[in-house]
Formats: structure tokens, sequence, C-alpha cells
């Protein structure tokens, strides 16, 4: 599949039943083995949007094709063999007593044995740093736990298509730089699909190929994170920042005349520019 669309997005409008607009104008698409970002400030529709995708709000002006079929004329199960949802809040997801039962719960539903089933618990459990948990109760465990599980049930199901509706919100530094790279080798080596709903700024254009900004409800930006990272200006007006190393770039460049070119996004590209920058002043 690949290269093929699994998901295609048009959506004209969508309202909760408050009457709320909290969707319009929406034309994405997701080809296979592609990790989108979509980023933007709070109630901005991140989490509507992705509840849009995985077939939960139906009630929208438009469509949406998984795989090329309308996803409302699928059954829960039709889609929940391709896609996994990770909740924004792991209380609304989380309901067996303990770790293991909760993680095990998916893949003994999809038909695994219960040898395969432990199997993979474990090996989800370890790819959140979360084996010595297996016996714990769900209930005692901190918010970063809780967020580590969810991700390892569905992990453990190895879902082709996975929507991540803030992966790493609570998560200590070293658990969310984790979370991504874990992420990233999903997409890179097993090649599933991401959507990611995230505000860390700093954080996508280290991992992202593709980001859409929403505000208010719509796309007002796509494309690279050098394409979506423009001016300070502009991410003000959709209630964000730079990221900061682009930030302190940028001042350098504009207000202290400092010979930058592009303006760097990560600490990596940071670095180098500043090196060549030194380079040059030693030359002169
Ligand atoms: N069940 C609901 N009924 C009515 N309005 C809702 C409901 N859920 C969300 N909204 C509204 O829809 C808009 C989009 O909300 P959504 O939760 O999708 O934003 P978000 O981008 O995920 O925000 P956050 O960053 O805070 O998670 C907001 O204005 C919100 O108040
Ligand atoms: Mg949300």
């Amino acid at each position: 599949m690949e290269n093929s669309v699994r998901l295609d997005l048009d959506i004209k409008s969508f309202k909760y039943p408050d009457n709320t607009v909290a969707l319009s104008d929406i034309q994405i698409s997701m080809k296979s083995g592609e990790f989108t970002g979509l980023l933007g400030s709070n109630g901005s529709g991140k989490t509507t949007l992705l509840k849009v995708m995985d077939g939960l709000l139906k009630d929208f002006d438009g469509s949406v094709l998984l795989d090329g079929t309308e996803i409302r004329r699928l059954s829960p199960k039709e889609i929940y063999r391709k896609i996994g949802l990770i909740f924004q809040n792991p209380d609304e997801q989380l309901f067996a007593p303990t770790v293991f039962e909760d993680v095990a719960f998916g893949p003994l539903n999809m038909g695994f044995s219960e040898a395969e089933t432990s199997e993979r618990v474990l090996g989800a459990l370890r790819d959140v740093d979360m084996e010595h948990y297996a016996q714990k109760s769900i209930h005692n465990l901190s918010f970063g736990q809780k967020k580590r599980i969810c991700i390892a049930g569905l992990l453990a199901m190895g879902h082709e298509i996975l929507l991540m509706d803030e992966p790493t919100a609570g998560l200590d530094p070293m658990g969310e730089y984790r979370m991504m790279r874990l992420l990233t080798e999903l997409n890179r080596k097993k090649g599933v699909t991401i959507v990611m709903a995230t505000h860390s700024v700093d954080l996508v254009p280290v991992f992202l190929d593709n980001l859409y900004i929403l505000s208010r409800g719509k796309i007002v930006r796509g494309g690279s994170p050098e394409e979506v990272f423009t001016a300070p200006k502009d991410m003000e007006e959709v209630k964000l920042r730079l990221p900061h190393i682009a930030e302190m770039i940028y001042k350098l460049k504009h207000e202290d005349k400092i010979g930058f070119g592009k303006i760097p996004l990560t600490v990596g590209e940071a670095r180098r520019e500043i090196l060549k920058i030194m380079e040059d002043v030693k030359e002169d």
C-alpha cells in the first residue's frame, strides 16, 4: 500500500450538538507510511478532528474515506482493525483493574492466543519503559504512567494507522524524547501511518515530515516544518510560537543582523549554522 492514500478528509463542517462549529473546510489526506502532525492551540479542533478520523464523531458534512470507503459505512470492528486512537485523557481509555489486563484486552479481542498476547503485552510494556508494572493496579499509576500504558495498549495490537492525541503530554523530558523516538521507529521501520495532535512546537521539527496548523477548526497552513514555521508574528496569530531555538536565531538574524541564512528549527541545525558563521568570521 506504499504511497496510497489511507485517510482522505474533505470536511465541510462539523458542529457539536450545542452548535459549536468545531471544524470547517478541512481537506487533508494521509498517505501510507506518512508521519503527520496536527499542531494547534487549545480548542483549535485537534481532538475533534482525530475523533472524526476514527469514526467516533459521524455528524459532519463532507466525507472521510478510509482506504477509499466512507468511514460512516464501516462497522466499528472494521475501523479498529486498521486504526488505533490514543485519547488525550488516559482515564477515558483505561478500564481494566491491572496494567497487564488492560494492555492484553486489545490483542485478546483481536483473537490472539494467550501466549501470543502475553508476548505482545510484555513487548509493548518494554517499549514504553513499564515492564515492571504489569501487575500494578491502573488506579494507582501516575498520569504519565497511565499515558504510557494507553500507548502500550495500542502497540500490543499492532495497528497500521495510529492516531495520537497529545501522546507526549504529561511525560517527563526523557519519556517525551523516548516516546517520539519509538513513534518514529514504528513509522520508519514498520511503516505505521501516524497522525499526531500536539502543541509541542519544540518537539515536532525534530521528528515530523508533514505538519498542519489548525486554528479555530480550520487548517491555516500545511507543509514541512520549514514551510510551516515562518515568522514569530504568524505563529502568534494562531496562538503558537516558533520553537525556542528558532526564535533565538530569528532575533539574532533580524535584530542583531547576524548573517544567518535559513532559520534552523532544531538544536542540531542551529549548531551547524552557528559553527558555519564562526568559521566565516575567522576567515575574514
Ligand atoms: N462535546 C462537546 N460539546 C460542545 N463543544 C465541544 C465539545 N468538545 C469540544 N468542544 C468544542 O470544540 C472546539 C474544539 O475542541 P477540541 O477538543 O477539538 O480542541 P483541541 O484542539 O483538542 O484542544 P486542546 O489542545 O485543549 O486539547 C472547542 O471550542 C471546544 O470547546
Ligand atoms: Mg485536544
